[in-house]
């Protein structure tokens, strides 16, 4: 068994329909109606010890839903979920203290206390051992650079400053799997750079199990080597990213600089974009070797430089979205 087993999990929610309008308003008092909202569909994955998993999908995509019942706050109506041994929502007790939960959205620090009175609030809380909680303390002050304002009330902070903080927070008790649940966003790009290398750190030094939730692309490039990608209640794909890249025929590019101006010969499958008489772009689907291509324009043209790309990721993910891509 792995260390996280979700098996055929479902969650639907009962959400209030009401008429238009006063009189509807009225009539729902009485005959209160309702309507089913199938958040998750039929999900199954398993996830390793030690595994940084990016989670992407939509907006109402059943994401957060999915984390939450992970974390044991949602019960789902069918299926299993197993994390580290035990079953979140019904042995609760024991297994808060052995995991961490990041709602970017939501702050779950003491508003109006200083947040290092916070940190030792959830000291308390969680019989964190002095030694660890000191080593936790000083390393995360420095890698999340928060030493300037440790002794503000968390009211006080700004979003990325505030959204440190509570990363922080979720790992000061040493947790052994983290759910991240956009904890990016509307951070500037060097809070961003800092969130993320603090991430990639932890996971990689103390082994700590991850699951990441975020809209930003460049936060699952650069923290996770696997992606999970959920729509419209369902799981549409669970691989590498170069699987994913691979699966929906990525492209990729080589931009030349050739010594003198050049007009080059079409390559068959390769489609040549100019940018000026000494710049070309071209462009071609994984089918084609990138050797053959470079082979030919090498035979034939004296070059300066040469840079390679892979497809960016986004427009992989723009593909999926829209319905272009199927599993
Ligand atoms: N408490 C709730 N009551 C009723 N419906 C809900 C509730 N929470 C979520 N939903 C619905 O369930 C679906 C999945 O929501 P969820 O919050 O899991 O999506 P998400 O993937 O996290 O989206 P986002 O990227 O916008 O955060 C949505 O259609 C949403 O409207
Ligand atoms: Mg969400």
């Amino acid at each position: 068994m792995s260390f996280i087993e979700v098996k055929n999990v479902r969650k639907t929610y009962r959400v209030s329909k009401r008429g238009s309008g006063i009189p509807g308003m009225i009539a729902n008092l009485f005959v209160p109606r309702y309507e089913k909202k199938e958040a998750v569909k039929d999900i199954s994955f398993s996830i390793e010890k030690g595994e940084m998993v990016g989670f992407i999908g939509p907006n109402g995509a059943g994401k957060s839903t999915t984390i939450k019942m992970l974390s044991g706050i949602l019960y789902p109506d069918s299926g299993e979920i197993i994390c580290s041994g035990t079953v979140p929502y019904r042995q609760r007790k024991s297994y808060v203290g052995r995991i961490g939960v990041v709602f970017g959205q939501k702050s779950q620090l003491q508003w109006d206390l200083p947040v290092k009175d916070s940190f030792e609030l959830l000291k308390a809380i969680y019989s964190v051992p002095d030694s660890v909680y000191k080593r936790n303390y000083d390393r995360f002050i420095e890698m999340l650079d928060m030493a300037g304002f440790i002794e503000q009330p968390v009211r006080q902070l700004s979003l990325g400053q505030r959204m440190r903080a509570d990363i922080a927070a979720a790992l000061l008790h040493s947790p052994e799997i983290v759910f991240f649940d956009e904890p990016t966003i509307g951070v500037d790009v060097m809070g961003k750079e800092a969130i993320r290398s603090f991430i990639r750190e932890l996971n990689k030094e103390d082994d700590v199990t991850m699951i990441f939730t975020t809209h930003d692309m460049q936060d699952i490039e650069k923290t996770c080597d696997r992606v999970m990608i959920i729509d419209d209640g369902s799981k549409v794909f669970d691989g590498t990213l170069t699987a994913l890249r691979d699966r929906y025929g990525a492209e990729r590019k080589l931009d030349v600089e050739f010594m003198c101006d050049t007009v080059t010969e079409p390559i068959s499958g390769v489609e040549t974009v100019d940018t000026d008489s000494r710049h070309k772009s071209f462009i071609f689907g994984r089918e084609i070797h990138i050797n053959d291509v470079m082979a030919e324009l090498m035979q034939k043209y004296s070059i300066r430089d040469i840079n390679i790309s892979e497809a960016d990721i986004e427009s992989v993910i723009r593909k999926i979205y829209s319905g272009e891509g199927t599993a």
